[in-house]
């Protein structure tokens, strides 16, 4: 069968692994699929940096256009970060028809609803698995685990790079600027990341998270945040005396039709599950009025997680190709109404 021609914004920390796992894993996907997996260019910055991967120089490009303009590309896979170009490419990708994969939360807490309706409106696909905590699956599971429950609560970890800080300044008395050098020398930051310490990269994952478990929209602006910067090494000693880890926790719980987000640093006594998760692990926990508690862990950051999740919205992608209903149960079918938030 004919190879499925992919895109690829960006070859970063995410788009290195995309490569390794498309090609490492080949026979894997065909046998799924039905036909190989080929990525046929690939958008940077700066062809010229030193990368971390044989890849034929053939296939970079520092013009957006050749990848999504090109008629031969069938998925377009945006893990290039930011809002702009981003978004723009991305609505133009889906003009032409093809399908989109990205890891994106920034775009997709703050522009989802006008990408899904462009992807609505081609017949496309838009799938974002790994813009929510990396190699954990929880968007499938929350839209097509749990579509005949009602969830009450989701709270988790979701930011990685705080989570690192926070276990190694509880675990080894380290310092908080030192530990943040190591997330970022690591590839969990994001390129800046503010996002990541005063917990709006985390606010966006509990939107896209709240918006797709309680079947409404919820904005970046219907979340309450505080992150991790002002919390000192004394602050985490003392609760670790008190018998509770220091923990960036985002809690997302619904009451009839009342809905709260918050993103807060937050002391979780030692015996709760989520006081040990630790590094760059995230966990989730849902609550469903039906199936009770559920716990989801995993790494939350990181070259080959969040690459898991990206090449597995490919497949995704591919299989709907199959069977021709793109654009028709992707993630967009999920958004009904708009319920009231606290501030309503
Ligand atoms: P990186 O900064 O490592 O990589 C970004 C890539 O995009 C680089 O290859 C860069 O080119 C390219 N790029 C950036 N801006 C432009 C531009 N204007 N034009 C052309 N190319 C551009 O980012 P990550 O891989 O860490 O993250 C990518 C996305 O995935 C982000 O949205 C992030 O939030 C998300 N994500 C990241 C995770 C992680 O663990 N890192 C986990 C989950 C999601 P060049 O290489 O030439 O500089
Ligand atoms: N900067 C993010 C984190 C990357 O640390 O969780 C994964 O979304």
């Amino acid at each position: 069968m004919k190879p499925i021609q992919v895109g690829l914004l960006g070859l970063g920390t995410v788009g290195t692994g995309v490569v390794r796992i498309i090609e490492g894993h080949q026979e894997d996907l065909m046998s799924q699929v039905g036909s190989p997996i080929q990525v046929r260019k690939v958008l940077v910055k700066d062809m010229h940096k030193q990368r971390h991967l044989n890849i034929d120089p053939a296939l970079m490009t520092e013009d957006a256009s050749e990848v999504v303009y090109d008629p031969e590309i069938d998925v377009v896979v945006e893990v290039m970060g930011g809002i702009e170009p981003t978004k723009q490419l991305i609505l133009d990708a889906l003009a032409q028809g093809k399908h989109v994969v990205t890891a994106n939360k920034d775009l997709m807490a703050l522009h989802g609803p006008e990408i899904l309706e462009q992807a609505r409106a081609n017949n496309c696909d838009v799938f974002y698995e790994a813009s929510v905590a990396g190699g954990i699956p929880i968007i499938r599971t929350l839209m097509e685990g749990f579509s005949s429950d009602r969830i009450k609560k989701i709270m988790g970890i979701v930011n990685g790079t705080t989570n690192y800080i926070l276990t190694k300044m509880s675990q080894e008395g380290a310092a908080y600027q030192d530990v943040l050098k190591e997330a970022q020398t690591l590839g969990y930051a994001e390129s800046d990341p503010t996002s990541d310490v005063e917990g709006l990269d985390a606010a966006r994952k509990m939107a896209i998270l709240a918006t797709l478990g309680f079947h409404t929209t919820i904005g970046l602006e219907d979340v309450e945040v505080k992150g991790i910067s002002s919390i000192s090494k004394e602050d985490i000693a003392y609760a670790k005396r008190l018998g509770y880890e220091m923990k960036l926790l985002g809690i997302a719980e619904r009451q009839d039709d009342q809905i709260s987000v918050v993103v807060q640093p937050t002391m979780v006594k030692t015996s709760h599950p989520l006081a040990s998760v630790n590094g760059v692990f995230n966990a989730v926990y849902v609550y469903g009025e039906a199936v009770g508690e559920t716990m989801f862990y995993g790494p939350g950051a990181g070259e080959m997680p969040t690459a898991t999740s990206v090449v597995a919205d490919l497949v995704a992608v591919v299989k709907n190709l199959r069977i021709g209903v793109n654009g028709k149960q992707g993630h967009h079918a999920y958004r009904t109404k708009k319920l009231k938030t606290d501030d309503q």
